[in-house]
Order: C-alpha cells, then sequence, then structure tokens
C-alpha cells in the first residue's frame, strides 16, 4: 500500500514520532520517497515495550527422544524421512538476516571465511551439509534464505558469485525479513540520518510472517512442501533436512520437533525445552530456578538438561495456523548510532536505547506439541557467535577438523 505525505505525518502523530519528519524540506525527491515507504513498513507500536522479565506460566519438564532409541530405531527414521524428502514435503529456511554483530565481521555472517588452508566459508558449509541429504535422496530441497535489508545484496551476489556452492539456483529462493525502529528510552524512535529512521532486523522469530509477505507461500504450495526445516546460519555442523530427524518427528505424531544437545553443566547459557503451562516451550538460562537445576527425572537425571541449537522442524499446515498469533517482544539494551537535535552523528559508548525482536524460540510455544530430538553435540553444533572463546570462529574450526572437515 502506497502512503502519502499527510498518511505519513497522521502515522507518526498516532504513536508520537513526529520528530522523524523533522529535516523533510532538506531532504532530495528520492530521500523524501524512501522515507515515506520507511514510515510505511516500520511498527511503531513497538516502542512503547520495555525490558523486563516476561511473565512466565508454571513449568514442567519435557522428556526428549534421545540417543539410544534413536540409534534402535534409526531405520525406520531414515527410509520415513527419505520418503518424505522424496516426495518433496520438506523445505529449508536458513535464518540469516542478523547483523553478527559478536563476530565484528563488516558482511553477512554467511560470508564469514573460517578455512585455514582452503576458503572454507560459513553459506559454502551449510550448503554441502544439505547437499549430503540431495545426494542421499536424489531429490533437491528447496532452500528458502532469510535475508535482511541491510545484507541482502550482498548475500545475493555473494552465492551468486559462488554458483550457490553447487547447489541447484531453481530451488533457491531469498525472501528479506522486517525490519523493527530502535528508540530511546522513552520510546522515540532514533533517526540514524535526517532520511532515515534507525532499524535492525526485527529477530529470527518472524521469519514465517516475512515468508507471507513476500508472497512465498503460494509457492510452498505449488511445490507441495509440508514440513520446513529452519536453521541458524552460524552452526557450521549443522545437518540440514536430516532424514533421521524429519522421520522421527514424523512418526511422534508431534506438531513440531526440536533438534537439542544434553548441556555441558547445569549452568550452561543455553535455553532448556520443557512444558510451560503445559505446552511445549523454552526456558532461557537465566529463568532456571535453583529448583529446576537441581530437579532430577526417574531415572535420575538432570530434569531440564536438553539445549536447542536452532534447527526445528515445523509443519506448514500449522504455521499457517498459529500466523497471526503474536509472539513476545524481548526488548534488548543496545549502542545505537544516530543523529542528534543538530543534526550531527553520534556514535555512543554505551547502550542509548533499545532494539526489539521476536525470536523463533518462542514459536515453539503457539504449537500443542513439539519433540526434542537428542543430537550429538560434537557432531552437530558449532555455533560461530564470537572470534574467539566460547561458540567462536577457533572452537568451530577445532569440532569441524575434529569431524574430518578440511579447513
Ligand atoms: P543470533 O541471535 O545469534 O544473532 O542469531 P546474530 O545477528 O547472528 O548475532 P549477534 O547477536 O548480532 O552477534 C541466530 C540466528 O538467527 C538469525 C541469525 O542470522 C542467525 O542465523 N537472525 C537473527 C535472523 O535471521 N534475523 C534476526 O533479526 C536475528
Amino acid at each position: 500500500m502506497n502512503m502519502n505525505y499527510e498518511e505519513a505525518q497522521a502515522k507518526l502523530k498516532e504513536f508520537g514520532q513526529e520528530h522523524v519528519l523533522k529535516y523533510w524540506e532538506e531532504l532530495s525527491p528520492k530521500e523524501k520517497s524512501d522515507l515515506i515507504l520507511q514510515i510505511n513498513r516500520t511498527d511503531f507500536s513497538v516502542c512503547s515495550a520495555k525490558p523486563g522479565q516476561e511473565e512466565r506460566g508454571s513449568f514442567a519438564p519435557l522428556k526428549a527422544m534421545q540417543l539410544a532409541e534413536i540409534m534402535l530405531r534409526s531405520n525406520e527414521f531414515l527410509q520415513l524421512g527419505k520418503e518424505t524428502i522424496k516426495r518433496g514435503k520438506v523445505g529449508a529456511v536458513m535464518l540469516a538476516g542478523g547483523m553478527g554483530t559478536r563476530l565484528g565481521w563488516s558482511g553477512p555472517k554467511g560470508t564469514y571465511n573460517i578455512g585455514l588452508n582452503n576458503d572454507v566459508f560459513i553459506f559454502q558449509r551449510q550448503i554441502e551439509n544439505l547437499l549430503e541429504n540431495v545426494k542421499l535422496t536424489d531429490s533437491w530441497i528447496p532452500l528458502y534464505i532469510m535475508t535482511s535489508e541491510k545484507n541482502n545484496n550482498e548475500t545475493v551476489s555473494f552465492l551468486k558469485q559462488h554458483d550457490y556452492f553447487g547447489y541447484n539456483p531453481d530451488y533457491v529462493t531469498f525472501f528479506m525479513q522486517d525490519m523493527a525502529p530502535a528508540c530511546d528510552r522513552e520510546g522515540k524512535v532514533y533517526m540514524e540520518s535526517k532520511a532515515a529512521i534507525a532499524t535492525s532486523p526485527n529477530g529470527n522469530g518472524g521469519w514465517f510472517k516475512s515468508m507471507e509477505t513476500s508472497n512465498l507461500i503460494p509457492d510452498i504450495h505449488r511445490r507441495g512442501i509440508e514440513w520446513l526445516n529452519v536453521f541458524a546460519v552460524d552452526n557450521v555442523l549443522q545437518r540440514i533436512a536430516d532424514p533421521y530427524f524429519i522421520g522421527a518427528v514424523l512418526s511422534s505424531g508431534k506438531a513440531c520437533g526440536a533438534k537439542v544437545v544434553r548441556k555441558n553443566a547445569p549452568d550452561e547459557k543455553v535455553g532448556v525445552i520443557c512444558l510451560e503451562d503445559g505446552r511445549p516451550s523454552i526456558v532461557e538460562y537465566y529463568e532456571l530456578t535453583d529448583e529446576m537445576r537441581d530437579a532430577v527425572d526417574e531415572t535420575g537425571s538432570p530434569a531440564y538438561s536438553f539445549g536447542v541449537i536452532l534447527n526445528y522442524l515445523f509443519n506448514v499446515g500449522d504455521l499457517e495456523k498459529t500466523m497471526d498469533k503474536r509472539l513476545p517482544l524481548h526488548v534488548v539494551e543496545k549502542k545505537i548510532p544516530y543523529i542528534d537535535e543538530n543534526g550531527n552523528p553520534v556514535k555512543p559508548e554505551t547502550p542509548n536505547g533499545y532494539k526489539f525482536e521476536q525470536l523463533v524460540l518462542d514459536m515453539i510455544h503457539t504449537f500443542d506439541s513439539c519433540l526434542p530430538y537428542e543430537v550429538v553435540r560434537e557432531r552437530e553444533f558449532a555455533p560461530v557467535k564470537n572470534a574467539t572463546g566460547i561458540d567462536s570462529v577457533e572452537s568451530a574450526q577445532s569440532i569441524c577438523l575434529k569431524n574430518g572437515i578440511m579447513l
């Protein structure tokens, strides 16, 4: 829907954000139309949210399907998973719209090279992993890649330039996620320049909604896709469209599945899968009470011991049904560059406001049931979040080498 100046003004007034048009008279025609477009697309209702603990329900443990059972039933899962992929019912969605600020790399995270003697780009690792299951099933698996307006062009041209690392371009679709405004502590949006509102990607929770905005739902139906495997760009050992996982979730009859790893310490900083008011959910590490940390199941093992690794299998029909449920808004303190009241750019040294995000892990709670599916951490989990230390380029390199990946 197009918007004119008066409508933009009225929208800003409704949310107390009239300062966005302060420099209107100084802008070029192109800047003016871009700013109107930005006002049209920005959800200013988030600006009134404040940081603080979400209201949570009452937690209970949720049993995971563990390695012993998976090994015992591996043939059954493999056959069912392969069959489902071969019939074209599985698509993959790569979440690559994040800013990757902790890594400190200027380009999209997927363009980072983790190689030691060879070029091994993060995108390449993902595609090579997916290709294994393409070969195993002799079927191309549609791959949707979510970018944001901050990294879309670079991502698309990088993958083109590298011939999609051997993937069939007919099966690769890019779409952009929505953006959220960045605000000061009083809820006023920051201006990044005289002509643009400071915005950032709105978190990875809006991926299906953004697929809808990008008109991809008809494409999903046209291809006959019934299950979407959603995963983070930064786990370089990610198994994508893993037939064992798909088979296990389908045979469980659960609405969705989440790959999980056993926590390596009771206080490890990972979100743990559980039940909240009887529905699947994820409790963040800082929300775990001492009592929950010490709770054990009937075998004496810790009851809250499986952490999520951002690899989920969702049913398309269920996603459509739950799409309009509003996910919780996470308010994060950040350093937000802006222009001051005299129009001069400021780069703050300390956090000066909030960014707003919705998270894919909250989607789990919108479903009636979920299968937590255990995977071996050393084989499937090597996230690249930081340059050094925990979950870093260094740790990921070392795990890749242990798995025989040439770097
Ligand atoms: P993270 O929460 O680790 O964020 O994303 P990030 O942007 O990669 O890194 P930091 O926090 O700025 O250092 C987990 C996954 O979700 C994707 C990321 O690209 C990554 O695959 N993501 C995150 C999005 O696709 N969109 C977002 O808005 C945020």
